[in-house]
């Protein structure tokens, strides 16, 4: 075994995957075969759900079963509501908020004592969280605007259903199609850290509702999820600065600060989740006729590319670059961003889990010590 330290796991296989590939060179990723672009254009989030928990396309009949199914399991308990109630009293993060109710659901689960070699269980758990972290979410945010949480419509989509449940109205088409789309982007992407977290916790035997809120909890890092707030947070502070944004990112650079939105462990060109909301983005900028978000962070993309260097180093945009103005233009909370986030890819984790639920074998690197090997004891009155 090599002693070589590799930090951040860079490089590491440690699983073989069937979910999703990613070809960082060329900017390509795929769901089980299936290019992130036909995905976005022609599935719903629903649809990407059945593909990777099952392994394939579902028919129409087993679509409509799943989606019927998921959309029953939707309501939380009033105790969830309760604890809510009492974080956003107390003024917690979102992303904490959810990660304590998405631990709180395993004390409803009609199946607690599922055994993990039990893939139909463990999956059944799964679509029950995934169903119902939309629910927390928008409870919570009308919750904090001093609002009653609003039950959820069975008869609208998953993105529809949360945008109707944050909002109190059922969203136009474009809405809804725009907020499906990033839930499509956002689900899988290969041993992202918070899948990661999902497979260690799930390799211990722990249970689906253990796994999935160590994900949220990894999720919320600003080095992860929490970027696309970061970005939009940036986007505001430009605006606020009323400095030109080229000059905002210059000086902005000269100060040391990473830009957030840039950058990725596996991709050295431009993310093709990051081309295809950069073009919503656009679009919804001239929908609106305001088109100064997609326009900053455009102008900001075009100098760190082609004149700040960064292409040479490697760094293009990633997802959350304009995933964020995206979120923004639909009138999302920025700090409702990564929550959306853990909403979609609670997909990738339970699907990583049944993976490595099925050869598990449990997670147990080693460290090289670089500590003292003979330190001399001293007494605590001594010292
Ligand atoms: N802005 C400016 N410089 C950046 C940068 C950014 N967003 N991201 C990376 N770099 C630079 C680093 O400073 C480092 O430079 P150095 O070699 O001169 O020290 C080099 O690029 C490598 O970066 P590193 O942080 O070691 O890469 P990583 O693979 O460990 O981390 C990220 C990847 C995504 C964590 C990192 O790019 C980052 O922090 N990006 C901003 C946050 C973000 O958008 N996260 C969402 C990811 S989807």
């Amino acid at each position: 075994m090599s002693g070589e330290v590799q930090k951040g796991l860079e490089g590491v296989v440690v699983a073989e995957s069937q979910l999703s590939y990613i070809n960082g060179d060329e900017g390509r990723l795929i769901y089980r075969g299936h290019d992130i672009e036909t995905l976005a254009a022609e599935a719903t989030y629903e649809e990407v759900l059945y593909l990777l928990w099952h392994g394939s396309l579902p028919t129409e009949s087993e679509l409509d079963s799943f989606t019927t199914t998921m959309a029953e399991e939707r309501a939380v308990d009033d105790e969830v509501l309760a604890t809510l109630a009492d974080l956003a009293a107390a003024d917690e993060e979102p992303m904490a908020a959810l990660r304590t109710a998405t631990s709180m659901l395993s004390a409803s689960d009609p199946e607690p004592d599922a055994d993990p070699d039990d893939q139909a269980a463990t999956l059944r758990q799964g679509r029950r969280i995934t169903a119902k972290i939309p629910t927390i979410l928008a409870a919570y945010q009308r919750l904090r605007d001093g609002e009653e949480p609003l039950a959820p419509k069975e008869e609208l989509s998953h993105a529809g259903n949360f945008l109707y449940m944050l909002t109190g109205e059922e969203p136009d088409a474009v809405a809804e199609e725009t907020l499906d789309m990033a839930l499509i982007l956002h689900a899988d992407h290969g041993l992202n850290a918070s899948t990661f977290a999902s497979m260690v916790i799930a390799s211990t035997l722990a249970d689906t509702y253990a796994a999935v809120t160590g994900g949220v909890g990894a999720l919320s890092g600003p080095l992860h999820g929490g970027a696309n707030q970061d970005v939009m947070e940036t986007l505001l502070e430009v605006e606020d600065s009323s400095k030109d944004p080229v000059q905002w990112v210059k000086d902005a650079i000269d100060a040391g600060r990473k830009i957030p939105g840039f950058g990725h462990r596996v991709y050295n060109v431009k993310d093709p989740r990051a081309v295809i909301l950069e073009e919503k983005s656009r679009e919804l900028g001239d929908a609106s006729g305001e088109r100064k978000w997609y326009d900053h962070a455009n102008d900001i993309e075009q100098y760190l590319v082609e004149e700040a260097g960064f292409a040479e180093k490697g760094l293009a945009p990633n997802v959350d670059f304009y995933s964020g103005t995206v979120y923004y233009q639909l009138g999302i909370p920025v700090d409702m961003f990564t929550p959306i986030f853990a909403m979609s890819r609670v997909g990738g984790w339970v699907a990583h889990v049944i993976e490595q639920l099925e050869d598990n074998r449990i997670f147990r690197p080693r460290a090289k010590y670089t500590g003292a090997k003979e330190a001399e004891w001293t007494p605590v009155d001594d010292r």
